[in-house]
């Protein structure tokens, strides 16, 4: 990836020199670089094609239709989409995500580590806490400060291999990110454009706490030790037949996200009052 981007970058510094890029253009350049890359390198090779198409996937209790992606024997990404999705950029998704052998794990929504948003999740008991995260290195990333927010639809652990865990959840405002108070770091998916690269990893390490409680923006994990890019090809005619209106009125509004403080909160509020 490094390379696709400093190339893409090279590219890009070219026409600007040449005051053939107006500033605004700039991002969308750079990724149209980065697809024709990937597509490039598709064309080239069979195997690597395939991870682009989308593997249909229905949740057997939701009913939910999603174009998947498995770009890891040990992950599965999914996407269900607002019906205009290809003609008008969508904001907001339905998300599969499903790890195996893995202690945690995550996805990029902009293909690389850094100035993208990532999202970690991890299983705690018997549920998947998740936690959007956001990097300008590669060292433990920050909680993201944007107005992502991730509500969960549902959530399996395996009550015997507790390293296999799926989460469906609505993710809204997730397919553009501001961390705020950092200049420069804006990003966006273009859902129009039909394609996407993403990025995916895998930690085999535990989790770790500072404290005593279990909250997901406060987890601390190592490096991954598995991670990877590839794209995604979105399908008009599956997000076009998608029931989009009919599947995020199953979602209830629930984030999870461990034991972040909220007593502490409420009892804060009470002592206030007093
Ligand atoms: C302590 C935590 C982390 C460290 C030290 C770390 C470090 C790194 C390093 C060194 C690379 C480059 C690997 C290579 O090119 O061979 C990388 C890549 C990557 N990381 Fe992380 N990472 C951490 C956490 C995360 C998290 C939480 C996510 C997402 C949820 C993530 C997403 C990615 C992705 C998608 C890549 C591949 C694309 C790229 O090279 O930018 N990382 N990471």
């Amino acid at each position: 990836m490094w390379f696709v981007d400093n190339v893409s970058m090279r590219i890009v510094d070219a026409f600007r020199v040449l005051n053939l890029l107006p500033t605004k253009l700039v991002s969308l350049t750079m990724r149209f670089l980065k697809a024709s890359f990937f597509a490039l390198v598709a064309l080239l090779s069979t195997p690597i094609l395939s991870q682009f198409e989308h593997i249909p996937l229905t949740d057997p209790t939701t009913g939910i239709v999603f174009q998947s992606w498995k770009p890891s024997e040990h992950v599965t990404f999914g996407l269900a989409l607002p019906r205009d999705a290809l003609s008008v950029d969508a904001g907001e998704f339905i998300g599969y995500l499903s790890c195996t052998s893995s202690k945690w794990c995550g996805i990029s929504l902009g293909g690389g580590m850094l100035s993208s948003l990532l999202l970690l999740a991890y299983p705690s008991g018997s549920q998947v806490l998740t936690s959007f995260r956001w990097a300008t290195d590669y060292t433990l990333p920050v909680v993201y400060t944007g107005d992502a927010k991730l509500t969960q639809i549902s959530s399996k652990v395996n009550s015997t291999a507790e390293d296999d865990y799926e989460i469906i959840f609505r993710c809204k405002n997730c397919l553009k990110w501001v961390q705020k108070g950092e200049e420069g770091t804006a990003g966006a998916v273009s859902t129009r454009e039909g394609f996407l690269v993403l990025g995916w990893v895998r930690g085999l390490q535990e989790v770790g706490y500072e404290g005593e409680r279990k909250c997901a923006d406060e987890v601390l994990v190592g490096q991954h030790e598995k991670q990877g890019i590839f794209g995604a090809e979105l399908d008009g005619g599956v997000v076009k037949e998608g029931k989009w209106e009919e599947w995020v009125g199953l979602d209830e509004g629930r984030e999870v996200k461990g034991d972040c403080g909220e007593i502490k909160i409420c009892r804060k509020r009470y002592e206030g009052r007093d």
